[in-house]
């Protein structure tokens, strides 16, 4: 009897596995029932690798600074400069490399001492298994610093319930164009 049960609970878990895997149905009903599945579900470790390609001036531009406050060109750090994205992510530093998504978001320059970015961005992935799922981020981006640290505060699709951390290195900035390239490598938990 005991061993019956047992194996009924594992061909349960198996099953529910199955239902979690191939689950991403969209819609209020998938949602709940993704939902309900959580306590059999299985926190897991994504870690994700690709380059951010701010392109803000020349050909192609992909960021625009969309305001300002008063004292900004004053400002040694440009505060107050609000800028909307719609930057390609890569798998690499070149700018004809793969893309798998793209970073649309604002960010705005929020430090008066330091050129310090507050980021707000999802990173919207077109690529492969995670075609259609996204990962949001909020952090304190001091760009001159070598690696910076940001929250990964959510995601959608397979990122449901997401948390992690987004660091970012610069590949290289134009001080000229202001167009910069950057590393970011993610670390998520989720489901
Ligand atoms: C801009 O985009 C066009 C079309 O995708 C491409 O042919 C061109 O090489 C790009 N220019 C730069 C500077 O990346
Ligand atoms: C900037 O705006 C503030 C508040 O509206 C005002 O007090 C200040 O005089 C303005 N500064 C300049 C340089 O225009
Ligand atoms: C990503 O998903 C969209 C919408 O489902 C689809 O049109 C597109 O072909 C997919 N792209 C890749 C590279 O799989
Ligand atoms: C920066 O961009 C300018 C204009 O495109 C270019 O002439 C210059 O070589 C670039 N500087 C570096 C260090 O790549």
């Amino acid at each position: 009897m005991a061993k019956l049960c047992i194996i009924f609970v594992l061909c349960s878990l198996v099953i529910i596995s199955i239902v979690a895997a191939g689950g991403l149905k969209k819609g209020p009903e998938a949602v709940e029932k993704w939902f309900t599945n959580i306590p059999y579900a299985k926190e897991k470790l994504t870690k994700l690798h690709f380059y951010f390609h701010d392109t803000v001036s020349g050909n192609n531009i992909t960021s625009y600074s969309v305001a300002q406050s008063n004292m900004t060109f004053k400002s040694p750090t440009l505060f107050g400069l609000v800028s909307v994205a719609d930057d390609p992510l890569r798998e690499g530093p070149e700018p004809d490399s793969k893309i798998v998504g793209r970073a649309q978001g604002i960010y705005s320059s929020a430090s008066l001492e330091e050129l310090g970015l507050l980021m707000t961005l999802n990173f919207v992935f077109t690529d492969g298994k995670f075609n259609g799922s996204t990962l949001s981020v909020f952090g304190h981006n001091p760009v001159f610093d070598k690696y910076r640290e940001m929250s990964i505060v959510g995601g959608s699709g397979v990122f449901r319930l997401a948390r992690g951390i987004a660091t970012a290195q610069t590949v290289w900035y134009n001080l000229t164009t202001n167009n910069a390239v950057v590393e970011y490598t993610l670390m998520v938990l989720h489901y």
